[in-house]
């Protein structure tokens, strides 16, 4: 499987932040990229066409949006929709990430809404899923996933090619904070994952990508992208610089 390598940028970075950091970060690692792996940029909405304009003919650099709605058009103030993501240049989006979920109140069905939407749409699809701390400690992992997997799915069709969609284990205690998963963590969490979409997809879901994603470093990198059924990472601060970024991707 060919591994991912996502960078959300959140709330960062102006077009001309954003072109440079592109630009940088395709000095130094397109010509050692590792076969067998692809980046993903992650900008926000305003930034994407610099984004693109930066990333334009770098085979397998990809551009993805944060956030989308899930309607063509209409009276949504404040939203975009997956044919104006496609028109600014990405092919892929998140959906569920955790700041969405927890800081935006985005419930499970409507994360579910929006993958469905997202890929009938034509986009790629990463849905992000992950356990507070609290529940953890209360040893809810395998509650939290399967909820946030069978909702977040529920109206995807079963039998949608496996490139299109990916999920992304973010635990949220590891986000931001500088606290990473261990391997054991990542391992059990991530053959959750994989059994969850089984359940859902049958074996075709051995062909779609797990990303992990909470405090992804250069120094940790390596270690957690060679981990079973760790098909990519998805970094947030530490893809802010593309000098830590492309040491991420060439790790
Ligand atoms: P982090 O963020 O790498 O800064 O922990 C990851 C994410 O939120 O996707």
């Amino acid at each position: 499987m060919i591994k991912l390598f996502a960078a959300n940028w959140k709330m960062h970075k102006t077009q001309a932040e954003a072109r440079q950091t592109v630009e940088d970060l395709l000095r130094l690692s397109a010509v050692d990229l590792p076969v067998g792996r692809e980046v993903l940029v992650i900008p926000p909405f305003t930034a994407l066409s610099a984004t693109a304009a930066g990333l334009a003919g770098a085979e397998r650099y990809h551009l993805g949006a944060q956030n989308f709605y899930p309607a063509d058009h209409g009276a949504f103030t404040g939203e975009v929709s997956p044919a104006m993501i496609r028109d600014a240049g990405a092919s892929f989006a998140l959906t569920g990430h955790s700041e969405r979920r927890h800081v935006l109140g985005e419930s499970d069905s409507f994360v579910g809404q929006k993958t469905s939407f997202g890929l009938a749409a034509g986009l790629k699809v990463i849905l992000c899923v992950g356990e507070k701390i609290e529940e953890r400690e209360a040893s809810k992992l395998a509650e939290v996933l399967t909820r946030q997997i069978s909702l977040g799915l529920a109206d995807v069709p079963k039998n949608i090619a496996p490139e299109t969609l990916s999920v992304a284990y973010e635990p949220v205690w590891a986000i931001g904070t500088g606290l990473v998963a261990g391997p054991a963590e990542i391992l059990e969490a991530h053959a959750l994952v994989r059994a969850l979409l089984e359940d859902v997809f049958g074996s075709v879901a051995r062909e779609m990508r797990i990303l992990y994603g909470g405090s992804v470093k250069p120094d940790n990198a390596s270690e957690i992208i060679a981990l079973d059924n760790v098909d990519g990472v998805l970094v947030g601060g530490a893809s802010l610089k593309a000098d830590d970024f492309s040491r991420i991707v060439l790790a």
